[in-house]
This record gives C-alpha cells, structure tokens and sequence, in this order.
C-alpha cells in the first residue's frame, strides 16, 4: 500500500482555523479519502493528558522549559501512536496544529529559539509534514474574533506582544519553506476561505485519487 499524505494547519488565535479543518475534511470524505482528523497538543489519550496541564489556568508558574518539553512529550506519543501508523496505512492525516506551533509560540513566543527545533526533531523522528495551511491573520483582527468565542484558557491570555511575535514567526517559517507551506488569507469570510483552502490543495496535488479497499 502506498503511503497517505500528512498535512497541519497552523495559525494565530482566532484565526478560524479550527473550522477551516473540519470543514476541508469534510470536503475530503465527501471526496471518498480515507481521513484521519486529530489535533494538538493532544490526539491520544497520553497527549490528552499533557495537554489539559498545558492548557489548565491555574498553572501559571510553568516554567518556558518545562511548557516547550510538554508540547514536545504529546507530540512524541502522537506521533508514534496515531500519526506515522495511518499515513503508513495510506491515510490522509489531517492534524490541527503540529511542530510550527512549538517552533513560533514557544520559540519565537518565549524567546527559546533553536532548541525548540531540536527537542521537536527528536520527538518526530523525521515525520514532518507533506503540506501545511497557514491561516494568515493579524493579531488585532485574531484577538477580536476570538473575543466572540469568550475562549480564555492559560495560553490565550498572553500579551498582544506576544502574539505579534507568533504572527511573525509564522510568516518567517512560511518564507523559509516555500514549498511545504501554503499561505491562506484568513480575513475573508468562512466559505471564502474554505475555497481558497480546497483551491490551493487541488493546485498542489492535482492526480490523487482516493485509493480503492
Ligand atoms: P487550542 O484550544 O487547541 O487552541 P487553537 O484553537 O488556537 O488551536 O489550544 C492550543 C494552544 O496551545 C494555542 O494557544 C497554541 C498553543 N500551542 C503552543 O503554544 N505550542 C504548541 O506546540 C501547540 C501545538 C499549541
């Protein structure tokens, strides 16, 4: 059987991302791909775990470290159990959020730079995604929809600072990966940017075909 597709999407707060991913997997199950949908930090019950003590509000005095290893600890579990297994098995693999996260929130973020690559590189073992969807957004424009939501679990309630700081980490990584990375203005409203996402995936991998059972 011939290997399946591993692709993330990657954004600030508030950037629609997680409705964009639902709402491209849908288009690929209607499209009879066999889809796998999963998510971090977490994806297995072991990451599960990790992440509500990432997410938990009252642990506010994580250290930077200790966050970007945690991060790193439910990817390695993610990874070993959910993810390399259905992309071996032909799947298309779609995970909200992957090591471009750890790279800009805790390396850019934080302020811990190149180590978060190398501990990041060790928990993936080579498994990097085929494509990832950047859902492009300000902070400004992030922070005001997500005011919508009343979301505020530990890591949203950083400063505007910081999250310009992950805005830019994220275009920085685009532009150094040109060919990994696929940049989807965020701004437009959910059925235009849900095009422009199935647009750019058609124009990419433009003969896959589901495969037959
Ligand atoms: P989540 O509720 O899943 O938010 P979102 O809808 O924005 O994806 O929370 C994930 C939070 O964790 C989000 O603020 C980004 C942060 N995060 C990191 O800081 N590093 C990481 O490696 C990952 C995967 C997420």
């Amino acid at each position: 059987m011939s290997k399946g597709l591993f692709i993330s999407f990657e954004g600030g707060d508030g950037s629609g991302k997680t409705t964009q991913f639902r709402l491209f997997a849908e288009y690929l199950r209607n499209r009879g791909f066999d889809v796998v949908t999963t998510r971090e930090p977490g994806g297995t019950r072991i990451s599960e775990k990790i992440r509500n003590l990432l997410l938990d509000p009252e642990c506010t005095e994580m250290a930077s470290t200790t966050e970007a290893f945690l991060f790193a600890a439910s990817r390695a579990q993610h990874v070993e159990e959910l993810i390399r297994p259905s992309v071996d098995a032909g799947k298309i693999v779609l995970c909200d959020r992957f090591v471009d996260s750890s790279i800009v929130y805790q390396g850019f973020g934080r302020g811990l730079g190149e180590s978060v690559k190398a501990i990041n590189d060790y928990a993936v073992a080579g498994l990097y995604p085929d494509a990832t969807f950047l859902l492009d957004i300000s902070p400004e424009e992030g922070r005001k929809r997500n005011g919508k939501t009343g979301k505020n679990d530990r890591l949203e309630k950083q400063s505007m600072e910081y999250h310009t700081m992950v805005f830019e980490g994220y275009r920085k990584l685009a532009a150094a990966e040109p060919d990994r990375f696929i940049v989807i203005d965020a701004s437009a409203g959910i059925d235009e940017v849900a095009e422009s996402i199935v647009k750019a995936f058609e124009q990419r991998y433009p003969d896959l075909k589901p495969q037959r059972k």
